[in-house]
């Protein structure tokens, strides 16, 4: 007989006579002659309740069963006479595939994010995470959606580079080099002798190799792995995470900034319609103000502010922060909170950053100053999206590579795309980790990954 998956079983619209469902014990609950078993099989949030009696000829074992055990009950799926759920299932055999012993980690009691995070092996079997990586499943389907009725080409970009996208040095090399006796030459590490006949390191981008695509495939978009070793230690910072980074040929800031709104609003309105049972338990039990949050960023007009503006307006409550405000230093997670959640309370586009503080391909506005870039801000999160339009000038280009240190020789193949009919294109990158805290409301990214990577954390 098929298995029946819990999440199918709930929009039965009629009695069956032969159901067979595997999963997990949750609560088992004994009365006059019946074990009530509550199993969930991961599919969805709910479970369903197998009533076993006594006839059975297992029953003693059946009373045994205990939280985390695993079943495969067989039975009638009839209207439920209790209330909560529509079904449930008379069974007429209740296999026992295995009892989880009294060490069981997880008990019918609330444990904490910090315990959990400490067997996250096992957390996926609790309600929360469970609901938690269902979303993300969910999420990760709706974004190819997203670009698929938009007619974007999905790319997959390399994890393993020679370059650095964000010219930020924070990469984790890649060598096969012996630690214990690395080959020099003239002092420095001979990476001749390397894997690759030269310095490898995990990607933090596939912004640039994006690039090279749009302006063949028009509108693409890559959506992987990436890496940063940023030694910060914030509840919104990973080792290892996720970013969505769409890139479009023909396309100016402006067009930038109204995809970058259009997706959050779609994606954080296909989960509000896709995942309700899933979410209702993180706006019951994670954040009470979740479904007003989500709907205000569903439902409002996200402000458009530059940077001069931004700054402006920091300027007049700057006895509030920590971190000083003024035109030429980047806006801190405070100034980002502020703005979004104290002085806007919805979502704000920041454009404009000085040219200082943005990475090199960042296209230069008239003002000479600023370059065309672009953060989305949210609440509760900061930070989501970083975009920009790109530098398609090449003398333009050249000079800030110049300026910021990046061997021009190194990146031959980028620049080949504006020596070869460059034409004006934009992009950004969402962060897919941020995304999942904003429409679940946890607040902290390793609470969104399965196995999350931070500094000194590679368990697992
Ligand atoms: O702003 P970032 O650094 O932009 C880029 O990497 C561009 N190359 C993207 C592009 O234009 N194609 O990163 C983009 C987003 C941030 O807004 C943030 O949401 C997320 O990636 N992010 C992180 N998420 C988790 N942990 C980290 N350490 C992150 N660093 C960035
Ligand atoms: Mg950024």
């Amino acid at each position: 007989m098929k298995r029946t998956k819990i999440l199918e079983l709930l929009k039965s619209d009629s009695p069956s006579d032969a159901i067979l469902i595997k999963g997990w014990v949750r609560t088992r609950r004994d009365s006059k002659g019946f074990s009530f078993i509550e199993v969930n099989d991961g599919s969805c949030r709910a479970n369903v309740q197998v009533i076993a009696d006594q006839s059975l000829n297992n029953y003693a074992d059946i009373l045994k069963l205990s939280t985390g055990s695993a079943v495969a009950a067989t039975g009638r799926l009839v209207a439920s006479q209790g209330s909560g759920q529509a079904w449930e299932i008379q069974a007429g055999d209740v296999e026992i595939i295995s009892i989880a012993p009294d060490s069981y980690p997880l008990q019918k009691k609330r444990h904490t994010d910090e315990f959990l995070r400490s067997v996250a092996h096992l957390r996926p079997r609790t309600n929360k995470y469970g609901a938690a990586f269902r979303i993300r499943s969910e999420l990760s389907y709706a974004i190819h959606r997203f670009f698929r009725e938009r007619a974007f080409t999905y790319v997959h970009t390399p994890i393993i580079t020679a370059s650095d996208c964000e010219g930020a040095g924070e990469m984790f090399r890649v060598t096969t080099l012996d630690q214990d006796n690395i080959p020099k030459a003239g002092g420095s590490v001979d990476y001749s002798l390397d894997f690759f006949g030269k310095q490898a390191n995990l990607t933090v981008s596939g912004q640039l190799e994006a690039e090279l695509f749009a302006l063949a495939l028009g509108d693409v978009y890559t959506f992987g792995p990436t890496f940063r070793a940023e030694n910060s230690n914030t509840r919104r910072h990973a080792a290892e995470f996720w970013m969505v980074e769409p890139e479009m040929a023909f396309c100016d800031l402006e067009g930038d900034m109204a995809l970058g709104e259009e997706m959050v609003k779609y994606l954080v309105a296909y989960v509000m319609d896709e995942c309700r049972d899933d979410l209702d338990l993180f706006a019951r039990f994670v954040d009470k103000r979740l479904m007003a949050t989500l709907e205000n960023i569903v439902s409002s007009d996200f402000i458009r502010l530059s940077y001069r503006e931004a700054v402006d307006i920091l300027s007049t409550v700057k006895d509030r922060f920590d971190y000083d405000v003024a035109f030429g230093k980047d806006l801190q997670s405070e100034h980002e909170h502020y703005l979004t959640e104290q002085h806007f309370k919805k979502p704000v586009i920041v454009y404009d950053y000085p040219a200082t503080i943005k990475p090199f391909y960042m296209r230069v506005n008239p003002d000479g100053q600023t370059v065309a870039a672009m953060d989305v801000l949210v609440p509760s999160i900061g930070e989501i999206i970083g975009g920009s339009q790109r530098e398609e000038r090449l003398d333009i280009l050249e000079a800030r590579m110049d300026e910021s240190g990046l061997l021009k020789k190194n990146y031959w193949w980028y620049l080949d795309s504006r020596r070869f009919a460059s034409v004006p294109h934009s992009g950004f990158g969402l962060g897919f980790e941020r995304l999942i805290m904003l429409i679940t409301g946890i607040s902290n990214i390793r609470d969104v990954i399965p196995f999350p990577r931070t500094p000194s954390n590679i368990e697992f």
